[in-house]
């Protein structure tokens, strides 16, 4: 038995209410065993904020024989019968893989069954279909927990600011990039170990390799971007990067200079049209988002009316995403009774706007670079003429101590606010020079002022 769930005495078998909700639970990985425990623990103070009863009638995960043996429960290695099960009315989806996740939803949907969500990769692929089915069936589709664990960003957007014209949202909304950052940062811990921990925390993905390549926050940053301007998810055209090239050295360079590296998902809305992107930035030691240790999430949200505002908490891991699972538990129970259906009313009344994606190219901000060069006279000038050839001026350099004779030379450029497209030719003429080593690796600064 992997997890201890088959306590005899369990809270949520117990009936308080007047009618009963019948819930199906599928997947029992870190998020659904929080969940199952949330409920537990928790039962009789959801029960209190609902009209009705609710029970866990049954729960569906691949190894279920291995997690679970309480015949109190209808256990099944198979979703689909959850979600073809005529006594269930609020289907849980806490599997992650997007097969089976789809099929899942869309059958529950079919079946008028009221859906809860962590999938981010769902939502942000196939969110336009689900939203559509949903709505002509008139069931709830929460997601909270797809972003940012327990920060109620969703329920901000769709209903706190539902009235406002949105400007920006720029997050820290990964929070294994963040953790391992933030140890490779302070604890100067390796890449790799960091990551093994964020393992053991339960805060990395079944794949990690999408914490690190970005796929994580792109995700997340489509479903906020198309909340927040009513448009289809920009995923495919979301500029990704992820925290894989940054080496111990960036973080003591940028150190060095008084920024400290996180990676970011920014949506904005310049010139009628949208940006979606995620990468690495470097910020102030100064700068609010400088205070988001460990595997902490930051979200500001900009408004033309309401100015900004952050948002803090729990990025990930089992209980804090589980907290965002349970308040949607509410909402779908009370869209059920038709208590309150306004939230999943705004997602099923958006209008869908049609703004272009901005390119990345188009996109004005000031870089770092690091560049290892040969040690040789005219170096220097011959970089920066490239630099002058595409306008670029430079606020900082910074020229550091070879490992040896023979070793390369790091050298360190702030740049002032410059096109994407100029840096990425700038960067592509001086990687062309001989004397050149390795390629230039750059990254973006952000100033949240
Ligand atoms: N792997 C995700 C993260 C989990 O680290 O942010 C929460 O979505």
């Amino acid at each position: 038995m992997d997890y201890n769930l088959n306590n005899d005495n369990i809270e949520y078998l117990k009936f308080y209410g007047k009618t009963m909700i019948k819930i199906g639970l599928c997947g029992l990985g870190t998020v659904g065993k929080s969940f199952f425990d949330h409920l537990n623990v928790h039962k009789k103070r959801i029960a209190s904020n609902i009209d009705q009863d609710f029970k866990l009638l049954a729960i569906a995960d691949r190894s279920i024989e291995k997690k679970i043996n309480n015949k109190d429960f209808i256990l099944t290695k198979n979703p689909i019968e959850v979600a073809e099960n005529p006594d269930i009315d609020i289907v849980v989806e806490l599997i992650g893989d997007i097969d089976t996740s789809l099929e899942l939803v869309t059958k529950s949907i079919k079946n008028n069954k009221q859906i809860i969500t962590a999938n981010k990769a769902l939502i942000a692929k196939h969110g336009d279909e689900i939203f559509s089915q949903a709505k002509q069936n008139d069931v709830f589709i929460g997601f909270e927990a797809s972003v940012a664990g327990a920060i109620p960003i969703i329920q901000t957007i769709l209903k706190n600011f539902s009235n406002e014209k949105i400007t920006s949202i720029v997050g820290i909304i990964n929070g294994t990039s963040n953790f391992i950052l933030d140890q490779m940062t302070n604890s100067n811990c390796e890449f790799s170990l960091a990551l093994k921990e964020a393992q053991k925390l339960g805060y990395a993905e079944a794949d990690p390799s999408f914490d690190i390549n970005g796929q994580d926050a792109a995700h997340k940053i489509s479903i906020l971007s198309a909340l927040a301007f009513k448009i289809k998810s920009p995923l495919d055209k979301t500029h990704i990067e992820g925290i894989e090239k940054i080496t111990p050295m960036d973080i003591k360079y940028a150190s060095e200079l008084g920024y400290i590296i996180k990676h970011v998902g920014i949506t904005e809305f310049i010139n009628n049209s949208v940006v979606s992107r995620v990468h690495p930035v470097l910020v102030s030691n100064k700068d609010i988002f400088s205070n988001t240790p460990n595997v902490m999430n930051s979200i500001i949200v900009e408004g033309d009316r309401f100015g900004k505002t952050m948002l803090y908490g729990h990025g990930a891991g089992g209980d804090a995403t589980a907290s965002a699972v349970v308040a949607d538990l509410i909402s779908a129970i009370n869209h059920k009774s038709n208590v309150d259906t306004s939230f999943s009313q705004m997602v099923h009344s958006s209008v869908i706007q049609d703004y272009e994606i901005m390119d990345i190219d188009d996109v004005v901000s000031q870089y770092y670079m690091r560049i290892f060069a040969d040690d040789k006279p005219g170096v220097m000038a011959e970089i920066t003429n490239k630099l002058a050839e595409q306008k670029i001026s430079i606020e900082a350099v910074t020229q550091h101590e070879p490992d040896n004779n023979n070793s390369p030379i790091p050298i360190v450029m702030i740049t002032d606010r410059v096109k994407g497209e100029h840096i990425r030719s700038a960067i592509k003429n001086i990687e062309a020079m001989p004397h050149i080593r390795e390629k230039v690796y750059s990254i973006r600064i952000l100033k949240n002022e």
